[in-house]
């Protein structure tokens, strides 16, 4: 049976494991803290008696052997890594719920038709290498060793290194992929995940079934503005990287609030006169990256990195305000006389979850009694790669104040059971059909 204290105990132990005089969790992609989350979470497998498999990637394939081993396996899981002082709910529900359903199962004697495999995926978050979902890309066979050469962390240390270090092996990854080792990728997908929004918090509906997943487009634009002295450098001589930054992260937010029907906020007085959101998918835009060089109080800055990530659940929509986004920085630098360049990291595409899906795993919400609403992901998840091309599903429950990547990230006990209940159902029922 899925066990409130067992699970909350398992919350505990994970929110010690963070690197050490940080506020929030901080466990990020590959570090000694994600390393130790990642080794508590091997003990839990094993001790719910899975046989595990460890990719080239990282990644934990936890599998429960099902009455017929030639059927494509049920997987489910989540990640358990962090943002840079984030809180202990985002993937950490998903991973703990997957592996209290296989407890379940096994203290219950209950083996399921095909395979069940609960999966913990490396590298979710872009905070580290400023790319999402890597594991489960390199499980989707999406991710080459080319692709590790070029991430690297902000201390110019790279994705290949790090694997390296940690004695995994980016020359082999196409191990990784799921259909390298297996006949035929899993007959479904399923993950459990906070909201990381406000839309259950404010309604008040204990799960939220996803329907769609927005996708980011991912960008660093290096502005080559001229390191000059702050003092002897008459203002109409300056090439600022910095002043030409602040124009372009403006115009990121300009764009996605034109897209999206609202009015760019610049006085108490136009917010008053904001337009209604129109009924077209919003588009949302972040700079959440700043690097500018030297950094010093007394120098010009000169070189200056921006981090832009764009979402929509549209993607022409969302193509639309990139297009924008770029000819305005153009126009930003053309003005200002400053050279620039633009690196791409990633541009996904939107998902969108089957009909059959989200009906599935309604009725389950129905039968249980849970009062549920089907709604989109505005957060991106390992289950986008999957949904493009196995029946995927995602369960959401709601956050308090719908905060996430904050250490103020809360979820409440009785909710993560109830989700964990939904998917143990949904993995019992999958696994016999
Ligand atoms: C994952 O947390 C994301 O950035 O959507
Ligand atoms: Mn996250
Ligand atoms: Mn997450």
């Amino acid at each position: 049976m899925i066990s409130l204290e067992r699970l909350m105990s398992r919350f505990e132990t994970m929110a010690a494991i963070t690197a050490p005089g940080l506020p929030g969790i901080n466990r990020l992609a590959f570090t000694d803290s994600d390393w130790q989350g990642r080794e508590y979470l091997m003990s839990l497998m094993r001790d719910a008696r899975l046989s595990l498999h460890v990719d080239s990637f990282g990644n934990v394939i936890g599998r429960r052997a099902g009455k017929d081993e030639s059927l494509p396996a049920v997987m489910f899981g989540s990640h358990g890594d962090s943002v840079p002082s984030g809180g202990n709910f985002d993937g950490v529900v998903g991973i703990l719920s997957a592996i209290e359903v296989m407890q379940s199962l096994d203290e219950d004697g209950i083996t399921t038709k095909a395979p069940l495999e609960c999966v913990l995926f490396m590298c979710e978050e872009s905070s580290r290498f400023g790319a999402a979902t890597l594991g489960s890309r390199a499980m989707c066979g999406e991710l080459t060793e080319e692709d590790t050469l070029r991430y690297a962390d902000k201390n110019g240390v790279t994705l290949h290194d790090v694997l390296m270090s940690r004695g995994l092996s980016p020359a082999s990854l196409a191990s990784a992929n799921y259909l390298s080792y297996h006949d035929a990728l899993p007959r479904a997908f399923l993950e459990v995940h906070i909201e990381q929004g406000k839309v259950l918090d404010t309604s008040h509906e204990k799960i939220g079934v996803v329907t769609g997943i927005a996708a980011p487009t991912r960008m660093r634009v290096h502005i080559h503005g001229s390191a000059d002295h702050s003092g002897a450098t008459p203002m109409e001589l300056r090439r600022d990287g910095m002043c030409a930054a602040a124009e372009a992260i403006l115009a990121v937010e300009q764009s996605a609030n034109e897209a999206s029907g609202i009015a760019t906020k610049k006085s108490d007085d136009e917010n008053d006169k904001a337009a209604a959101p129109a009924s077209r998918p919003p588009v949302v835009g972040t700079v959440g990256v700043v690097e500018a060089a030297p950094n010093a109080m007394n120098v010009i800055p000169g070189e200056v990195t921006l981090g832009i990530d764009i979402r929509s659940i549209d993607y022409d929509a969302k193509r639309a305000v990139v297009d924008k986004i770029k000819s305005r920085i153009d126009d930003i630098m053309t003005r200002r006389g400053i050279s620039y360049d633009i690196e791409p990291i990633s541009d996904e595409k939107p998902i969108a979850i089957s009909k059959e899906m989200v009906d599935f795993l309604s009725s389950i919400c129905e039968e249980h009694g849970v009062a549920y609403r089907a709604m989109m992901s505005g957060a991106g998840h390992d289950a986008m790669h999957w949904a493009e091309r196995v029946p995927t599903g995602m369960l959401f429950i709601p956050c308090r104040d719908g905060i996430s990547h904050n250490p103020a990230e809360s979820a409440k006990p009785e909710d993560i059971v109830t989700a964990a209940r939904l998917l143990e159902d949904a993995v019992k029922k999958l696994g016999n059909t």
